[in-house]
């Protein structure tokens, strides 16, 4: 199996590039099902889970030509299907955003039942109570979910119980299809979502309000293929911004790619920690903090700090001079991260939603584990502070939303390297 190897205490200099968000492309490329055609989708990032979702629209008859390595050209005429397979959809719960753009094209769809993830549930009952509102039938059977939207939808207003990124996104998808006008009243206002409405409408949707919890959408009657530019990708900026603030050599390390307007709650709460973040055109400079102070963190809907930047912000409080509380709003079960940073000498007790944090003079480097994507990423990040080598597995977690992760840490000065290891089990 592969893992990633750090050996910690090396400065990080010079800058790097963010690659296109994740939580947009992957819904973006959903959203081309809207579009018989070809839609160029630009600044792609190379991660396995947009790969996931290529197979998805192929398994549906579309067919993705890959212009360069961040720029797919996905054709959707010839789509005939609209089905999300179980091996897909056990695979990425993301896959589940194909659900409005297949209504609002086709009036059905059938979509593999989500699992559960290490994060929690991940019910998806918001998304259906949603599009039941515009007239959309849900029947479930065998491990599927059998939506029909029968005569057509009909707009209406949807008020979300807790503003979801997911089914803010599939009702947006499907409402552009809808006869007249929906409200989506508590919407999610993530810049992702402000991403797609943005593609949309150059798709020639009517969407107006997204990025604020009410999002209006007038029913039109076709959408044509278009070119669009993924936005940058905050959460992996927020990530290389804790690498710097741990690691940086007297130059500071620069990060670009993304919009600072993007990030504005884990800046501000990170300049309160005592973190020196210069804005410079296209993103920041980041110079190694000197201390870094205690503060108490809510993950929250944006424009609230974010639930995908937790675990890097762990890392900061762990090293900070005093105690925190990071209490976890989002996720029922976001915390194994921080067992995983206890291993590395962390002191941090878990109760409930909260996390009490003491912070300690530094990390040991260790053998741990990724538990999910972020967490994964933030424990190679904890590592290039630690003191001797820290190994983490299970790094296919980090795959699936990092591009070229060790590439571009080596890239910065890091010693860190991929490498394969036998897995303990082929003893
Ligand atoms: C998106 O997940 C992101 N994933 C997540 O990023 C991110 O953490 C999350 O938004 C919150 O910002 C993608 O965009 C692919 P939600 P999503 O619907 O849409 C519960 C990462 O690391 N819920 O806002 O699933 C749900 O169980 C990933 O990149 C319901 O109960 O987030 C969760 O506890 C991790 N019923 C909470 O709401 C529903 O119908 C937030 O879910 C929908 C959601």
């Amino acid at each position: 199996m592969d893992i990633i190897r750090v050996e910690g205490g090396y400065s990080l200099n010079g800058s790097v590039q963010v690659s296109g968000a994740k939580n947009s492309a992957l819904k973006l490329m959903a959203a081309t099902l809207l579009a018989p055609g070809t839609t160029v989708l630009q600044n792609v990032p190379n991660i396995s889970d947009v790969h996931v979702m290529g197979k998805v629209l192929k398994r549906m008859g579309a067919t993705i030509d890959v212009v360069d390595e961040h720029s797919l050209a996905i054709d959707t005429s010839q789509v005939d299907s609209w089905e999300a397979p179980y091996d897909l959809v056990a695979k990425m719960r993301a896959s589940t955003a194909v659900m409005g753009p297949l209504l609002g094209r086709f009036g059905r769809a059938k979509i593999a039942m989500p699992g559960g993830c290490n994060l929690g549930a991940r019910k998806i009952d918001m998304h259906i109570l949603g599009l039941e509102a515009l007239g959309v039938s849900f029947d479930t059977d065998h491990g599927y979910i059998y939506a029909d939207a029968g005569e057509g939808m009909v707009g209406t207003t949807v008020t979300l119980e807790f503003a979801s990124v997911g089914a803010t996104e599939n009702l947006i998808m499907a409402a552009v299809r809808a006869k007249g006008t929906t409200v989506i009243d508590n919407a999610a206002r993530e810049p992702e979502i402000v991403d797609l409405a943005n593609m949309l409408n150059d798709m020639g949707a009517q969407i107006s309000g997204a990025g604020t919890p009410v999002v209006t959408i007038e029913g039109v009657e076709e959408l044509h293929p278009v070119t669009h530019r993924v936005v940058g990708d905050r959460i992996e900026a927020g990530t290389f911004i804790v690498a710097a603030a741990l690691m940086a050599g007297d130059e500071g390390v620069e990060i670009t790619g993304f919009s600072t307007v993007h990030l504005g709650m884990v800046i501000k709460k990170f300049e309160l920690m005592g973190l020196n973040i210069e804005r410079i055109p296209g993103g920041v400079r980041v110079y190694r903090a000197q201390h870094i102070r205690p503060m108490d963190i809510q993950t929250l809907p944006f424009p609230g700090f974010p639930t995908d930047m937790q675990a890097q912000a762990m890392v900061l409080s762990a090293l900070a001079d005093g105690s925190s509380i990071i209490t976890e709003n989002i996720f029922e079960n976001r915390f194994m991260f921080a067992s995983e940073l206890v291993r590395m000498g962390a002191d941090i007790r878990i109760e409930g939603h909260h996390a009490i944090i003491h912070g300690v003079p530094g990390f040991s480097g260790a053998q741990v584990s990724s538990p999910d994507l972020r967490g994964g990423a933030a424990l190679v990040v904890a590592g290039l502070i630690a003191d001797g080598r820290t190994e983490v597995s299970a790094i296919h977690h980090i795959d699936r939303g990092y591009e070229h992760f060790v590439e571009k840490l080596v890239g910065l000065g890091a010693h860190v390297e991929r490498v394969s290891v036998p897995d303990s089990l082929d003893d």
